[in-house]
């Protein structure tokens, strides 16, 4: 028989290969995470990216611990966040190859492109950089949240976002906007009004196999 150390190792895969699987159907944009390594443009493809506040303006990205760009966000108190269009999937293929130097040199926006804009390096024909400085940083885990205080923003607004989906680079291709804007103040009161106080999540069993 399984010890009850197998076995809460066995639990805690499962969750985790479930916790991979279910974060797989979240669709997200990709950034470029950007700082200087050596005094050098550094870049990290990323999707752990959101905004946090709205004023003032506060956006945050979640990076592991081990990364290089870690290390200097946490030396420099800087970051950048470009947003990619589907056009630099190469840009976001490049910033996240494992164990491989990040340097960003040759797609970063070179001066007189208006990079003087930007304290960080900002890919250039991103939809749009953002310029941050670091207000708070949290350990979660084996990654850092780096919560970055907005101090400029270069927009190109382009509106062919890259994004990633069950591990796969996407195209939104032909997307249908299925709505616009808050849904107005009397369905939220109808919805309120009917709709029973969310429940607690119930336990789900085969979580829990064997603890008595
Ligand atoms: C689409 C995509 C999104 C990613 N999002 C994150 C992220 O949010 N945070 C993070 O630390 N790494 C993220 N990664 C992984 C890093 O880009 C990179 O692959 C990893 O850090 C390994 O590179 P390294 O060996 O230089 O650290 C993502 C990778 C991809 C392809």
């Amino acid at each position: 028989m399984a010890s009850h150390g197998h076995q809460q190792a066995a639990l805690a895969a499962e969750v985790a290969a479930g916790f991979r699987e279910a974060m797989g159907r979240l669709a997200t944009g990709v950034v470029m995470v950007t700082c200087h390594v050596d005094g050098k443009p550094w870049g990290l493809t990323v999707s752990a990216c959101c905004s946090v506040s709205v004023a003032p303006p506060l956006i945050l990205v979640s990076l592991s611990e081990q990364t290089a760009s870690a290390h200097a966000i946490t030396v420099d108190g800087r970051f950048g966040v470009s947003i990619l269009g589907e056009e630099l999937i190469e840009v976001a293929r490049f910033g996240s190859a494992k164990g491989q130097p990040k340097f960003v040199d040759d797609f970063v926006r070179g001066d007189g492109d208006g990079a003087g804009d930007s304290a960080t390096p900002a890919v250039a024909r991103a939809l749009a950089h953002i310029d941050c400085a670091v207000v708070q940083s949290v350990r979660a885990g084996d990654h850092v949240i780096f919560i970055g205080s907005v101090a400029n923003v270069i927009a190109h607004l382009g509106d062919r976002p890259l994004v990633y989906y069950d591990r796969a680079y996407h195209s939104l291709g032909a997307s249908t906007a299925l709505g616009v804007g808050p849904v107005p103040d009397e369905t939220v009161d109808s919805l309120l009004y009917d709709y029973p106080m969310p429940r607690a999540f119930a336990r789900v069993d085969h979580h829990f196999v064997g603890s008595e």
